[in-house]
């Protein structure tokens, strides 16, 4: 019984103890350094998992033969995503400052599916600065863009390595 509970308040002292540093205001909130490696590796897996999860057998309508829904695709990536996410010419400066850092698709590639790219862009990725984009593109384009961006790979064809920093 005594094992018990001493293994009991084991188990609750340290999220205790993380929620109380964090409310003394020791828990780092700023953006601008650098994510360490374990924590990046650990949050791009996760959310890979969780996007995985999340978009398990969307209706995707659109064929990567579909040039003319691609191409759509990628006015809608310029005029809403590039100045986040980068283009062809370059890493946006301005994705460079969020936390964990906005993933730079032409450089790095990408390591979604069409489906997977869907559900980040229609629904969001929580505590990241990627928006819920339900309310201001229709389905129709969500699609054309997660098409878009399924499809770019980066120099020399690479996909996005998730061990990358
Ligand atoms: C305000 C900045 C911002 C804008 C604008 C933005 N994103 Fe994002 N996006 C992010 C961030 C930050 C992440 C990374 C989330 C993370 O790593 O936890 C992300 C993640 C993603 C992912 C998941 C990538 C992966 O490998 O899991 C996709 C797909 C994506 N964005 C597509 C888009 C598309 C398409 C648009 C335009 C409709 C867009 N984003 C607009 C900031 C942005």
């Amino acid at each position: 019984m005594r094992m018990l509970i001493a293994f009991i308040i084991g188990l609750i002292t340290a999220p205790i103890l993380v929620a109380l540093v964090g409310i003394a205001g020791w828990l780092p909130s700023n953006s601008n350094s650098e994510p360490p490696k374990w924590e990046s590796s650990i949050g791009m897996r996760a959310l890979d998992a969780s996007l995985e999860r999340r978009s398990d057998g969307l209706p995707n309508p659109i064929t990567t033969k579909d040039a003319a829904a691609i191409a759509a695709g990628g006015k809608i990536y310029s005029d809403n995503c590039s100045r986040c996410h980068g283009t062809t010419k370059g890493p946006s400066a301005f994705g460079s400052g969020f936390y964990p850092r906005v993933p730079q698709f032409f450089q790095e590639g990408t390591d979604v599916d069409p489906n997977e790219a869907y559900a980040a862009v229609h629904d969001g990725v929580r505590y990241s600065g990627m928006p819920a984009w339900d309310k201001q593109l229709t389905g129709q384009q969500i699609w054309q863009v997660a098409n878009f961006v399924a499809n770019i790979r980066g120099p020399g064809g690479k996909k996005m390595d998730m061990d990358a920093d």
